[in-house]
């Protein structure tokens, strides 16, 4: 037999590091922290855990416990201390998401994203103002997109107002990447990026954040503006529209269960590309590693590897802590 090429050469003691094709750095990580203004102690999230609801005041303090694993951004996500039909406490200077920007702007180097969504500032849980007379049980209830558009775009003002170094909408509204530039532009905030929730599907794998943000829709789901798993061209075609509005880092949402969607956009588009790893991904391996059926620290690596080698430039994951603790 003889056999010229052996792969298992590069395997080897010493040289298979050398090699290897994929790395996951703490600096490509981004931690979701969760600021609650209902609360003023800290209050663990059952189905994510490790994960806490901070009150306001302990958001620097959250945000320094971050910083110290080498984790250098985190997507402020807000929890208001009431709720309306218009969500106006999501665009409220003395917000819960503005409050939190504010102090860790000031007091940590974080580099600090916002999350711009309505569903939890909503009393419906809807990521958008509804249809007039919509109500519970109606079959045919839809999120008024047009009137959402000037909501999202106050938003993320009022967030980079509060020093928010990126904003990332969520919302999966036509036009959103557009009318957000275009009210940051109208304020000032041109150097302000947008990450746009590019291709983000109608997941179940979004339950455990539900839980923590309290963002579940009261009534119907979101499939009449989240994408449906099935389809793939559409992303394309959603995140060029995005494109064209001028997002600057693209993301798609879940991330394991749609890797061949982050190595499509890799592939049609030059702009970074972010991979979110989203609560249900997190909770299955915690979930499966309680039972001891899995190895927690290795599969969490593992599953950042493959986002990293789909395409991906950065991910959010709340295994960030974690890992980039033991990458020390
Ligand atoms: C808000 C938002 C959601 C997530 C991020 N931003 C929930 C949703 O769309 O229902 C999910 C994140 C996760 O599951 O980790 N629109």
């Amino acid at each position: 037999m003889n056999l010229t090429d052996r792969p298992r050469r590069l395997r080897r003691d010493g040289l298979r590091e050398m090699v290897s094709e994929t790395d996951v750095d703490a600096s490509d990580l981004v931690a979701p922290v969760f600021v609650d203004a209902t609360t003023d102690e800290r209050v663990p999230i059952e189905s994510m855990p490790g994960h806490e609801r901070v009150p306001v005041s302990d958001a620097v303090a959250r945000v320094e416990e971050v910083l110290e694993t080498g984790v250098e951004a985190v997507m402020l996500f807000g929890i208001p201390e009431s709720k309306d039909e218009r969500g106006t406490r999501a665009w409220a200077e003395d917000g819960v998401v503005q409050e939190a920007t504010r102090r860790v702007t000031a007091e940590t180097d974080a580099y600090v994203i916002t999350d711009v969504c309505l569903c939890e500032y909503t009393d419906h849980g809807h990521c958008g103002v509804l249809e007039e007379g919509a109500s519970e049980g109606e079959e045919r209830l839809t999120v008024k997109n047009d009137e959402t558009l000037d909501l999202l775009g106050k938003i993320s003002t009022s967030h980079a107002e509060a020093g928010a170094d990126m904003v990332a909408p969520s919302g999966m509204m036509d036009g959103m990447v557009g009318a957000i530039r275009e009210s940051l532009d109208d304020a000032g905030f041109s150097d302000v990026p947008i990450m746009s929730y590019a291709a983000k599907y109608e997941s179940a794998f979004y339950g455990p954040f539900r839980d923590a943000a309290d963002g579940a829709p009261a009534f119907g789901d979101r499939r009449h503006y989240q994408m449906d798993p099935g389809n793939r061209r559409e992303a394309l075609r959603e995140v060029r529209l995005d494109v064209e509005q001028g997002a600057d880092v693209l993301m798609v949402k879940p991330a394991l269960p749609y890797l061949d969607i982050v190595r499509d956009l890799r592939e049609e588009f030059d702009h970074p590309v972010a991979a979110y790893n989203v609560s249900g991904e997190y909770a299955m391996l915690h979930a499966a590693s309680e039972k001891g059926w899995l190895n927690l620290e290795e599969v969490a690596m593992e599953s950042l590897v493959s986002m990293k080698r789909a395409g991906a430039d950065l991910i959010l994951t709340y295994f960030a802590e974690d890992v980039a603790d033991r990458l020390d």
